[in-house]
């Protein structure tokens, strides 16, 4: 018979005297393409220490995503891949594309693979948060001493909008749709909303209401439901123009940020400059059960990739968040979180945030965070 999905039993690796049975948590691995296969290795590496300080008990699979599926298979999502995450608790993936223009056809891309696999696991809330690390950000445009107090996440709807909405291509016409219903935005907006009342209690919606008809669903939908079921939350409108620039400007202010699939995409390149790096930034996409997909929200950057220089953060940091929200570890969570803070303060970093001291090799980074993570006590590096 099939185990059920989510975490199965398994025989015989615990004493005896601590449980009578032990939960394996299985864990898909799509290391995809570019820089993804290093940043994946070197999470890897980070996840099964974790596990093994906290006797989690994992069964990691491998398998073939993105450019490096569609060569080998002919297509960026196999079966073989979406049976094995769709059994998975917790799916961990590197980065999916190929150098060169996108083809028009989907079925050619390697993205519609992540677009693909995001709706499959209908992982509608994608959780990017921005907490710069002391250190990371001497290399950063903006001035550090306007960092230290940024501390915000953002909260992109994942599944919907622009990015899922009919296509038509033509040689001198093209149009997206973009379509959003309300319980579309309800769910994701709910999401946002009980993560503010777990932190600050500000929730900034950003959408382009001035202009977009989807947009002015938004603004409706999220003021009566945060009205309705959040009266205690502190709700703000913005625009994503002047939201754009705020993030820049006024970081510090925000909390918790929730808005629409691609403004989300955007925003959150630029908000990872307040981390000091594209590479920092970690993300978990979450639906309505425990499953995850975990991703660095970087992409495949074709220009360093094979050269063990990827600065490996967003992904062990991604990991983190895998081990608090789908194997409900925080505490191995805020070990691996301390580790690399303590990594980076310690001057281990990679290129692109070495600024003008020695850059560390993603290995070496990986390792300095290893090394740490074997020393921490109670939950600090
Ligand atoms: C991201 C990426 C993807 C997106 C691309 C690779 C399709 O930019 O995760 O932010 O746009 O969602
Ligand atoms: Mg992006």
């Amino acid at each position: 018979m099939r185990a059920p999905r989510g975490t199965r039993l398994s025989g015989n690796r615990m004493p005896a005297e601590s449980r009578s049975f032990q939960l394996t948590s299985l864990i898909a691995v799509l290391p995809g393409d570019g820089i993804g296969p290093e940043v994946t290795r070197a999470g890897l590496a980070v996840l099964r220490a974790a596990a093994a300080r906290h006797s989690l008990d994992l069964r990691i699979e491998e398998a073939p995503f993105g450019g490096a599926a569609l060569e080998a298979l002919g297509a960026p999502l196999p079966p073989s891949t979406r049976d094995l995450c769709m059994d998975a608790d917790a799916v961990l993936l590197g980065a999916a594309g190929l150098p060169g223009p996108p083809p028009a056809n989907p079925a050619l891309r390697p993205e519609q693979g992540l677009l693909d696999l995001r709706a499959l696991l209908g992982v509608y809330a994608n959780l990017r948060p921005i907490r710069p690390l002391p250190g990371a950000g001497e290399a950063s445009p903006l001035r550090e001493e306007n960092l230290a107090s940024v501390d915000l996440i953002v909260v992109r709807e994942l599944t919907g909008g622009i990015y899922f909405g009919d296509k038509q291509e033509g040689e001198d016409a093209a149009a997206d749709l973009c379509a959003y219903n309300r319980e579309e935005i309800e769910r994701v907006v709910r999401f946002a909303a009980k993560l503010a009342r777990q932190r600050r209690s500000r929730l900034c919606s950003v959408d382009k209401a001035n202009v977009l008809a989807t947009s002015r669903l938004w603004r409706t939908a999220t003021s009566r439901l945060v009205a309705d079921e959040f009266p205690d939350l502190e709700l703000q409108h913005l625009l994503v123009d002047a939201a754009a620039m705020r993030l820049l400007t006024h970081a510090a202010d925000f909390d918790v940020l929730v808005t629409e699939n691609m403004f989300g995409d955007i925003l959150t390149d630029e908000a990872s400059v307040l981390a000091g790096s594209l590479g920092m930034a970690p993300s978990a996409s979450i639906g309505d059960g425990g499953r995850g997909l975990y991703e660095p929200i970087h992409g495949t950057a074709p220009d360093i990739a094979g050269q063990g220089v990827a600065n490996p953060c967003g992904m062990i940091l991604s990991v983190a968040m895998m081990l608090d929200l789908s194997l409900k570890a925080p505490q191995a969570a805020r070990e691996v979180e301390a580790a690399v803070a303590a990594a980076v303060a310690d001057g281990a970093r990679t290129a692109d945030i070495a600024g003008q001291g020695p850059a560390a090799s993603t290995g070496q980074f990986t390792e300095a965070v290893l090394e740490r993570l074997e020393k921490s006590k109670d939950g600090s590096a």
